[in-house]
């Protein structure tokens, strides 16, 4: 079968593989359509995330063809469904959805929501995993299905609301009962009001931004959120911050330069990795982490059937040369306010 394969540092192929064993604990998923994510590419392109010869792709559909015997699953095959895994983690080669079949988690592996179309559900992965790590495990948030009533109307700043992870940020700080302040280029300013967005503003000239959600925010920001790489997101959420302190989540590993504020790194693969390396160097799985990550999961597939959840918009390519050519359009950062969904069969 083919599958594509980080083959050397800094490159992707598409290759011929031998077919993967199914292992006891999981469930082989024949996927439908995949979608990219930057982590195709950087877990290519940085040595110390690199492994020869590893299946890459982490959000898919497909269809269940076989289940391991100690699989915990409800799961049939023949259902569809859809999911994540963390391509790579646990040593495993074959775990990377970039293929005509791999091996899928038994626990996050769910069925199709309803009311949106399988494409938009390859979209939900990475995503809907980032969010859940951020808010309810790294932020410590409680779960927003009871009702909305943390965020009192308060400020919560995204850097980078056009992405795909902003995008969702945005929604699930809106369903905390936050007034979302947020930046992207001007063309995505409707898409960011479509998720919710209360104000935003062009990221391009620094001071003027930083005036702007200023003026929105005055010393009331106690949140700022960073879904995008570089030496600006850091130091425009430093500013705009409440002098009283805060909280600052980065899901790009960059620090907030303030001593006051409370950072926190987060990695979505970590509420269900049995091992993951981070900044800090290789986690292992923590049950704890992983039971609130499937319930939060649930939460939110649930929160997807009542439409309170939007996915990011797509933009629909053919076969696994249209994932490998998506890992390369991330990489040189031309992709705008969507993901790259591909249909495989
Ligand atoms: N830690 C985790 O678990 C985790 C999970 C998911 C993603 N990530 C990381 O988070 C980042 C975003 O991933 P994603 O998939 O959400 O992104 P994405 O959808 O690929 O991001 C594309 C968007 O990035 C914005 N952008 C690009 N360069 C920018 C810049 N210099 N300043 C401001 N905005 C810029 C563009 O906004 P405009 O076109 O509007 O300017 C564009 O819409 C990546 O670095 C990814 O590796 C981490």
């Amino acid at each position: 079968m083919r599958a594509i394969q980080s083959v050397a540092l800094g490159r992707a192929e598409l290759v011929d593989v031998p077919e993967p064993e199914l292992r006891s604990d999981s469930i082989l998923v024949t996927p439908r359509y995949v979608a990219n994510n930057p982590a195709d590419w950087i877990g290519t392109d940085l040595e110390y995330l690199f492994a020869k010869d590893q299946n890459l792709g982490c959000d898919y559909t497909g269809v269940v063809e076989r289940i391991g015997s100690d699989a915990k699953t409800t799961l049939k095959p023949g259902d569809k469904v859809c999911g994540i895994v963390a391509a790579g983690e646990g040593g495993d080669k074959t775990r990377g959805c970039f293929a005509e079949r791999f091996p899928a988690y038994d626990d996050f592996c769910f069925p199709l929501p309803q009311n949106i179309s399988e494409p938009e559900a390859a979209t939900l992965g990475v995503g809907i995993s980032t969010m859940i790590t951020s808010f309810y495990i790294d932020l410590g948030f409680p779960l927003p299905n009871k009702g909305a009533t943390l965020g009192r109307g308060r400020p919560f700043f995204v850097y980078g609301g056009s992405t795909a992870s902003g995008l969702y940020a945005i929604q699930f700080a809106k369903l905390s009962g936050f007034r979302v302040v947020t930046t992207c280029s001007p063309r995505n300013f409707d898409l960011v009001k479509s998720r919710g967005a209360d104000e935003v503003f062009d990221y391009h000239d620094f001071q003027k931004c930083e005036q702007e959600i200023k003026a929105s925010v005055g010393d009331d920001l106690q949140y700022a959120y960073v879904c995008v790489m570089g030496d600006d997101p850091p130091k425009l959420c430093a500013e705009v911050l409440s002098t009283k302190g805060g909280k600052y989540i980065t899901i790009v590993a960059t620090p907030c330069p303030r001593n006051d504020v409370e950072s926190k790194m987060t990695y979505g693969q970590s509420i269900m990795a049995d091992t993951y390396k981070s900044t800090t160097g290789v986690e292992q799985r923590n049950s704890a982490r992983r039971e609130l990550g499937l319930k939060a999961w649930r939460m939110s597939l649930g929160l997807v059937e009542q439409g309170k959840i939007l996915p990011p918009p797509h933009e629909l390519r053919e076969g696994l040369e249209g994932a490998l050519k998506g890992i390369d359009d991330l990489r040189r950062g031309s992709i705008s306010g969507k993901k790259i969904v591909s249909k495989l069969v």
